[in-house]
């Protein structure tokens, strides 16, 4: 049995994995969370409580990570400030969580000797033209926009330079946006599936030609456990399932799916620096680990999800008014 530690393990992406890796494996799981506005215990329960530890604490927090690293065999990074929006409105906890919280996790791996998959963004990238026939690859050169991706951008680099100067055992996974359950509702997807259970009109950034090349969450966790298991140390690999779409077409579709007109959505002021597109090229992680997704049909993943938050407003009803004012505040 491996013991795992999970940081971020209450968010959306973390929590998705460990509900993966529980049902995949027989791995314990210890999870480090700060329970910030974007984490919630409730994403992970009913699962077994003889597999998996919840640890309430800062990934910035010296001594804890410490000993919660001496416990374990490998650690999986997901713990960040992950918004955009946010980090326009106010980068410093983006700095503090994605580079100070990283740069702490890396000391205690190199103190403890113990293996860490750091989990990335394709936004580190920067973005790509509408008309540009190129995709993200590993050998792309670093340019991000926003506090939040520079941050990202920052803790990978970091990570590399504790394996190449430590000999530190890591590996880095740079990912595409992804979509499903436990998503919080500030997000593309959730907000607009929320929005309309709420009977509020979907709101769409400027022009709404901007693409996302969309993942299902699970997709993610099964490349990152394909990673962790026969990823080679010090490589990074870009997570992708070809599922380039324009924003007007996923809030039409969100709109068809739930029954309405396909155009009762609104314009909202467009995001600031928004980047255009962002298209991940996977075949390194295909073609060296053998990895491949499994929801190839986005359609059908989208409307299971829209089935998850009918079923689910106790679990996002809490945080809908506090995003919506937000939003509104920036007239978005
Ligand atoms: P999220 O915002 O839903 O969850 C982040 C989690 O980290 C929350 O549970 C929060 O409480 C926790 N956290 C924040 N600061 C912390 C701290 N200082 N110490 C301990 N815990 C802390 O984010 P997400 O969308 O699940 O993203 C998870 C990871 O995946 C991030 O590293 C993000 O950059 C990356 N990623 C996200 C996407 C995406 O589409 N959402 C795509 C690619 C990569
Ligand atoms: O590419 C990976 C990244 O994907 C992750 O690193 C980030 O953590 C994750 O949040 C996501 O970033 P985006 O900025 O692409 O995701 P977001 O859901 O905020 O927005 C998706 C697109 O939808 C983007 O073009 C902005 C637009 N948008 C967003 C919101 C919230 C709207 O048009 N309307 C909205 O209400």
């Amino acid at each position: 049995m491996r013991r795992l530690l999970v940081t971020g393990g209450a968010g959306f992406i973390g929590s998705n994995f460990i509900h993966h890796v529980l049902g995949h494996t027989d791995h314990h799981v210890t999870v480090l969370d700060k329970l910030t506005y974007a984490g919630n215990r409730a994403s992970l329960a009913g699962l077994p409580e003889n597999r998996i530890t919840f640890v309430e604490g800062d990934i910035a927090d010296g001594p804890l990570v410490d000993e919660l690293f001496a416990a374990v065999n490998d650690v999986v990074h997901y713990a960040a400030e992950s918004h955009n929006d946010n980090s326009l409105n106010d980068p410093r906890p983006f700095v503090d969580t994605n580079i100070i919280g990283t740069y702490t996790l890396l000391e205690a791996a190199r103190k403890y000797d113990r293996r860490l998959h750091h989990i990335s963004t394709d936004e580190v990238y920067g973005d790509l033209e509408l008309d540009d026939p190129a995709r993200f690859t590993e050998s792309t050169p670093y340019n991000p926009s926003s506090p939040y991706s520079s941050t990202k951008a920052g803790s990978d680099l970091l990570v590399r330079a504790w394996v190449r100067s430590f000999g530190v055992r890591a590996t880095i996974s740079n990912c595409s946006n992804n979509y499903g359950p436990y998503q919080h509702v500030e997000k593309f997807i959730p907000r607009q599936i929320t929005n309309v259970l709420r009977g509020i009109r979907p709101k769409l950034y400027g022009a709404g030609e901007n693409v996302r090349d969309w993942i299902h969450a699970d997709d993610h966790s099964s490349a990152v456990m394909t990673i962790l298991d026969k990823g080679e140390m010090g490589e990074t690999y870009l997570i992708g399932a070809d599922g380039e779409k324009d924003n007007k077409t996923v809030v039409e579709l969100i709109l068809d799916l739930m029954g309405e007109a396909r155009d009762a959505y609104d314009h909202v002021t467009d995001r600031a620096g928004h980047d255009m597109r962002y298209a991940i090229d996977s075949t390194k992680l295909r073609s060296t680990l053998g990895w491949s997704p499994t929801y190839r049909d986005f359609e059908a993943g989208l409307e299971a999800t829209i089935q998850w938050y009918r079923d689910h407003e106790d679990w996002w009803a809490p945080a809908k008014d506090g995003v919506e004012a937000f939003y509104a505040s920036k007239g978005q």
